[in-house]
């Protein structure tokens, strides 16, 4: 088992006590909430999150250690203010989200996270969500325009217009080589990245609605943090760190009113405190052992006394 991305920085930025309560909402492998419960010992709990059945898996096995302490839920992040209802928590301490993909699910075949092999396009981290779409139900039926827009939006790339022009002369399109194949046609140039990378991120994105997963944890975070709570967010594209930078930003001002008014109206007040002005990022030393932690972006928030 490696070491999750910013483990150190994640330990130092909760700073978890025994009886203290923490939430993992991207529990993965478990090597953040191993290391929370570690630090909390010898009794602060953890509720660990995670749409991904076999990442439970894996992390039942790796937090069996901590007994009672560590409680593991099949559940999206999004539900948080209801998982909490259900254990019975009113506040808890901390809250940490790693999001994106793992390497776990990188790894595993036959889930198409990886475009360097072979597989059933499909990129949902929650395979037994039955009805939701997969990455080949997106390209196989968006009009031209629409799967042009979310290449556009969700991977940034620039090429989006003719990639979205050969996927759909390519359909139908079943496999992440297929796909990786059809794509490398369609982009011209070059840069470091491989030509599918942006487009594949874009799929992912768009399949498990990761954008708005995040818009819609973050007040539901803020509100379940007790006083002096903390709350630590690890994001991989310059997207969601977008809204978690523009969210802390905004809930740790008084005032929202823009600046050409000259009385403020708007009676906002402050429920957060930033800790990370700037985000923290991985070291050239985790770099070279884990090369994905290059993107890594980690901003915490502190919770403010209620008024
Ligand atoms: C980068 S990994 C987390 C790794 C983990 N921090 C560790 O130490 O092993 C991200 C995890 O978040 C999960 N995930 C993605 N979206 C989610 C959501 N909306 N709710 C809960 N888990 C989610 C993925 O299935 C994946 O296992």
């Amino acid at each position: 088992m490696h070491q999750p991305v910013l483990y150190k920085d994640i330990i130092t930025a909760l700073q978890p006590r025994r009886e203290g309560k923490y939430v993992d909402g991207t529990v993965g492998a478990g090597g953040h909430a191993f290391g929370i419960l570690e630090a909390g010992s010898p009794d602060g709990q953890l509720l660990g999150l995670d749409v991904d059945p076999q990442a439970l898996e894996i992390a039942r096995e790796r937090l069996a250690p901590f007994g009672p302490r560590a409680v593991l839920v099949h559940a999206s992040y999004t539900t948080l203010a209801e998982q909490l209802i259900a254990q019975g928590w009113a506040a808890v301490d901390g809250i940490v989200l790693d999001l994106g993909v793992s390497s776990m699910q990188l790894d595993t075949s036959g889930r198409g996270f990886s475009f360097r092999e072979d597989a059933p396009l499909d990129r949902r981290f929650d395979p037994t969500r039955s009805g939701s779409p997969t990455a080949a139900d997106l390209v196989n039926t968006l009009p031209e325009a629409e799967l042009a827009d979310l290449i556009y939006r969700y991977g940034e790339e620039r090429q989006s217009r003719r990639v979205a022009r050969t996927i759909i002369h390519a359909r139908p399109v079943h496999t992440t080589g297929q796909l990786a194949s059809v794509i490398r046609k369609a982009i011209r140039g070059g840069d470091h990245l491989h030509p599918a990378t942006r487009t594949f991120q874009a799929l992912r994105i768009a399949v498990n609605n990761e954008l708005e997963a995040v818009e819609t944890v973050l007040p539901q975070a803020i509100q379940a943090l007790a006083p002096g709570g903390r709350l630590a967010i690890i994001a991989f594209h310059s997207l969601e760190d977008r809204i978690v930078k523009t969210y802390f930003r905004r809930e740790s001002r008084d005032c929202i009113c823009p600046p050409s008014q000259p009385v403020c109206g708007c009676g906002h007040k402050a429920s957060l405190r930033e800790i990370t002005r700037k985000p923290v990022q991985t070291s050239a030393e985790e770099i070279e052992t884990n090369p994905r932690a290059r993107s890594a972006r980690l901003r915490v928030a502190e919770r403010l006394p209620k008024f």
